[in-house]
């Protein structure tokens, strides 16, 4: 495992930061995490473009070019010949003494952490997941990947302690998505996912299966989802750069469909591994 900070790759336990940094005492900053497969960054230019959005998002530019930080994340895999990994990569607004107001003159800090391994899906693609809802407690601007996650870290604790594998955020009686997944249904054929707004991250995963869907001629809606679609639903799925996609099959206290992972799961798995070969 290696990391970088600002101008230099280092060990990820090194102490580089002060305590008064901008991403620890107010969460001001924004993250990517990318896939390794086989040694190579999955859909890294999406996840940069979107970094560069979040930052964009909230008035920070980015302290390196998209390029100069593809260039670094190559290099750390040519360095530690990773395959199968994760690249996160987080920018804060700098190092500055506590003050509300954005600093005057502050850099921003680039971290980058290269980590070999990936959780084990083959568990929970085989027999699907438990997930539980949950109030959306986040705030408005749920489309910028900002590093503030104590609601999803504390949904998903909740979830984890009635036995769930994640939790599913409920806003004004519309399903949107899960702590740390976009969620699609199923029903009669036709695939269904939140719209993309400001309510949702607009997943690169989400975008991909989309777009792989319409590859495959299956029909798929992104669209308002209530609860009432979910207990109708015939498979519920959640998606996301590290679990890829996770068959749901029970949602509260309640069976999803036949109570397993469903068909069009198993072909959306096939379809998606063949994107990522
Ligand atoms: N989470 N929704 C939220 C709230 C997320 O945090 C994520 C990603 C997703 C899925 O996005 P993508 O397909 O681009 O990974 C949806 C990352 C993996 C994380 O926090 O570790």
């Amino acid at each position: 495992n290696l990391a970088f900070f600002n101008e230099r790759f280092m060990d990820p336990n090194e102490r580089v930061l002060p305590v008064e940094e901008r991403g620890l005492q107010f969460g001001d900053g924004v993250y990517e995490m990318i896939r390794l497969y086989r040694g190579v960054p999955f859909t890294l230019q999406e996840h940069l473009a979107r970094l560069e959005q979040s930052a964009h998002s909230i008035m920070l530019t980015l302290p390196k070019t998209v390029e100069e930080i593809a260039a670094i994340v190559r290099a750390g895999i040519a360095q530690t010949k990773i395959a199968e990994g994760t690249v996160y990569i987080q920018v804060t607004r700098g190092t500055a003494p506590r003050n509300h107001l954005f600093p005057e003159d502050v850099a921003a800090n680039l971290f980058i952490v290269w980590k070999e391994g990936v959780p084990d899906l083959g568990k929970q693609q085989e027999e699907g997941v438990v997930v539980f809802t949950f109030p959306d407690e986040r705030w408005h601007n749920c489309y910028i990947k900002s590093i503030c996650l104590l609601p999803n870290v504390l949904a998903k604790e909740k979830a984890h302690q009635r036995g769930g594998h994640e939790a599913i955020f409920i806003r004004d009686n519309e399903v949107k998505e899960g702590t740390s997944t976009n969620l699609f249904i199923v029903k009669d054929g036709v695939f269904k996912t939140p719209i993309a707004d400001q309510s949702i991250l607009n997943g690169i995963t989400r975008q991909k299966i989309i777009e792989i869907l319409k590859k495959q001629d299956v029909p798929v809606l992104e669209t308002r989802l209530t609860m009432e679609d979910i207990e109708v639903a015939d498979e519920v799925i959640i998606t996301s750069t590290t679990q890829e996609a996770v068959p749901v099959v029970q949602v509260n206290d309640r069976k999803v469909g036949a109570g397993k992972p469903g068909a069009y799961f198993q072909k959306l798995a096939a379809w998606f591994q063949k994107e990522v070969d």
